[in-house]
């Protein structure tokens, strides 16, 4: 007869201070490559095909719960006013889990989990009919682990607060991660006591009472210790942030074909996608939601945030990008700055010292140097000359400027917004556009020019004769 698929809910515990952060944020929303910590065992878990999510918050709940509720929506949040522990926490969502076969405990401060593992943990409890399992693993320096005690057939955990200086030598720790036949687990929980050297309650003392009960548990040795490094301070922090960095730098090498001269000095946050192909130069950082398709490059000093850069793009090298897109085959810098979607089309080119902002820069298009385009619309083939600048602040409100097709503006044009400029249109040098400037025109709005003969060297021989 085949078996029924048992049902598993996964709960992340997340409502510790983080007093070791040392810092106002709470532990679990600090960055790891722009992302909050507790994104990873969130991802990790939603990757290995586990839907059924809670977190506990508890410290700086509000901020940890807005976040939870905007990037995983699905999740349930469950409030833990007081941390007396992690087993406290556990009962605090017995409601929640009970109502599935396993729940597997997660800390949301370990956050280089990955979701293979937590596949094949969740196959292996599932497989071996047991009350508890857990994933331990050995480490040079267990300090602060609790410590996986093995002796007489039984299995249990001991703090490292509360150890001899026997068990401290022991170097398997647990990793905190835990899958629990919900049945054996409600029969425990409430049997914990926080008679320890913390007064907390340990959820790791469930595994002891369960065996007590006669329910089989199993301690999973994991085969790579560098997946459970816990965050509790900022140098752990960095550590962590660095493991994973290599990690998504290297995968994107090795599965994306990526060219990365440098790949230590380069940071790819964990939501950004590569196509094949594409070459980075060194010191360059990517994050947020960037999406760098086909055959792009991109240049050394570059940072990007929540971009969008089409096949066979060319970021020359020093460009900023945040919320914006480069087309296909365009190119921008060295020295762009693009934000709030700015938009390259399709071989269009920003040059040197250009700043783009909530604008569109045709197909075909050129803005080569020291350019200010803000709220603009420019079409298809136009050449903006440099130093050409969109007025769009009048102190109050920005205004919109529109350019069309084909046009040939002149060096240091000024356009005085809200201005729309026609197709085939162009502009003298120096001008101030504050009218509209009809299809096909020449718009000149500058003073006339004036030579007044001899002048100026009438003025230098007066001067001479003054010093002698
Ligand atoms: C815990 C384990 C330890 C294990 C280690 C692995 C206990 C008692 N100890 O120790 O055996 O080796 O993880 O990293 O569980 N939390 C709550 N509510 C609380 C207390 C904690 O939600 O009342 C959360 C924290 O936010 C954190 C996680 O549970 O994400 C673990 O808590 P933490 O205090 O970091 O436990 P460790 O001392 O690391
Ligand atoms: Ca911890």
């Amino acid at each position: 007869m085949e078996q029924r698929k048992r049902s598993l809910g996964v709960l992340i515990l997340a409502a510790g201070k983080g007093v070791r952060m040392r810092s106002g944020t709470p532990k679990v929303l600090h960055k790891m490559l722009e992302e909050p910590i507790l994104y990873y065992p969130l991802r990790a878990a939603a990757d290995a095909g586990f839907s059924d999510v809670a977190v506990v918050v508890g410290a700086g709940g509000e901020a940890v719960s807005s976040w939870v509720e905007e990037e995983f929506p699905e999740s349930r949040i469950i409030w833990q006013h007081e941390q007396n522990g992690t087993a406290h926490a556990a009962k605090l969502a017995q409601e929640w889990w009970s109502s599935f076969d396993d729940v597997m405990v997660l800390p949301g401060d370990a956050p280089l989990i990955t979701a293979p593992t937590l596949a094949d943990f969740a196959a292996s409890h599932r497989d071996g009919e047991n009350a508890c399992s857990f994933l331990s693993f050995t480490t040079d320096d267990p300090t602060g682990y609790g410590r996986v005690v093995r002796g007489g057939g039984s299995i249990r955990v001991v703090e490292h607060r509360d150890a001899t200086d026997e068990q401290l030598m022991i170097k398997e720790v647990n990793s905190g991660m835990y899958i629990f036949d919900t049945k054996a687990l409600a029969a425990v929980i409430d049997r914990i006591s926080s008679g320890n050297a913390q007064g907390e309650y340990y959820l790791p003392d469930a595994l002891s009472l369960i065996e007590e009960d006669g329910g089989r548990v199993n301690a999973v040795m994991a085969k790579s210790p560098d997946e459970f490094l816990g965050v509790n301070d900022q140098l752990q922090l960095a550590k962590a942030a660095g493991v994973m960095r290599r990690r998504i730098v290297e995968g994107f090498m090795i599965n994306s074909g990526l060219q990365c001269m440098d790949p230590d000095s380069v940071w790819i946050g964990p939501k950004v996608k590569i196509g094949r192909g594409a070459v980075i130069h060194p010191s360059v950082q990517l994050w947020g939601d960037c999406v760098v398709e086909d055959g792009a490059f991109i240049g050394s000093f570059t940072v990007l945030r929540n971009s969008v850069i089409h096949a066979c793009a060319n970021l020359k090298g020093s460009v900023r990008m945040n919320d914006s897109a480069v087309g296909e085959r365009a190119s921008a810098g060295p020295f762009a700055f693009m934000r709030e979607n700015a938009e390259l089309l399709e071989n269009a080119h920003v040059g040197r010292f250009v700043e783009v902002k909530k604008s569109s820069v045709g197909k075909d298009s050129k803005v080569p140097h020291l350019s200010y385009i803000g709220d603009a619309q420019i079409g298809e083939g136009t050449n903006i000359g440099a130093g050409t600048i969109t007025c769009n602040y009048d102190g109050e409100k920005k205004n919109p400027t529109k350019i069309g097709r084909d046009c040939l503006i002149g060096s240091d044009t000024m356009f005085v917004a809200p201005v729309e400029v026609g197709d085939c249109v162009s502009t003298a040098a120096g001008s101030v556009i504050t009218e509209n400037i009809p299809d096909g025109a020449l718009a000149i709005a500058r003073a006339k020019q004036i030579n007044k003969s001899e002048w100026s060297r009438l003025r230098r021989r007066k001067d001479k004769t003054n010093k002698a």
